[in-house]
């Protein structure tokens, strides 16, 4: 192995990990919100869904990470800023947190579609050909995650707006 392999091994590894920190990340901020949503039935199980597929989404990346054979095997997920950075996105209980939360959300999903775009590549400068399906069928549920808050903000907005004339919360 060239000293170039190996780098590009080392930071297709990171990449690996690190996305497998974030889905972690990913699953508490949705579980923390899914919560406070019943007067948003369908953002929540939008969201319940989601945390199913993100939790699918680790998997991959574990299975990935075993088959790299490296002396690390076992996925532990180290503090990441970025992460930290995400995570500060995510706005405590407000009366508007509905809104905010849906601008952390649809940016949280965007930092993970560039991820596993990124990590795409470096799956294929790496010849991990296995990778491209599982890393692919990721990025669809991600891009299918943010359509789907694209396509809700107007009517998230509305509602939100009905229930604060009536004097009403997003439900806890
Ligand atoms: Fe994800």
């Amino acid at each position: 192995m060239s000293s170039a392999t190996g780098s590009l091994r080392t930071i297709y590894e990171t990449g690996l990990r690190n996305q497998h920190a974030v889905e972690n990340q990913a699953i508490e901020l949705l579980e923390r919100q899914v919560g406070r949503l019943e007067n948003y039935p369908e953002m929540a199980s939008r969201m319940r869904e989601h945390i199913t597929e993100s939790k699918e989404q680790a998997s991959r990346l574990e299975e990935l990470l075993a088959a790299l054979d490296t002396s690390h095997s076992t996925v532990k997920d180290t503090m990441m800023s970025i992460v930290g950075n995400l995570a500060a996105l995510m706005h405590a209980p407000a009366p508007d947190e509905v809104i905010k939360n849906t601008f952390a959300n649809y940016a949280f999903e965007h930092f993970e579609i560039a991820a596993y775009k990124s990590l795409l590549t470096l799956a294929e400068l790496t010849g991990d050909t296995r990778a491209d399906r599982l890393l692919h069928q990721s990025l669809l549920e991600e891009e299918a995650m943010a359509q789907w808050i694209d396509r809700h903000i107007a009517q998230t907005t509305r509602t939100f707006v009905a229930l604060s004339e009536a004097g009403e919360t997003a439900g806890r």
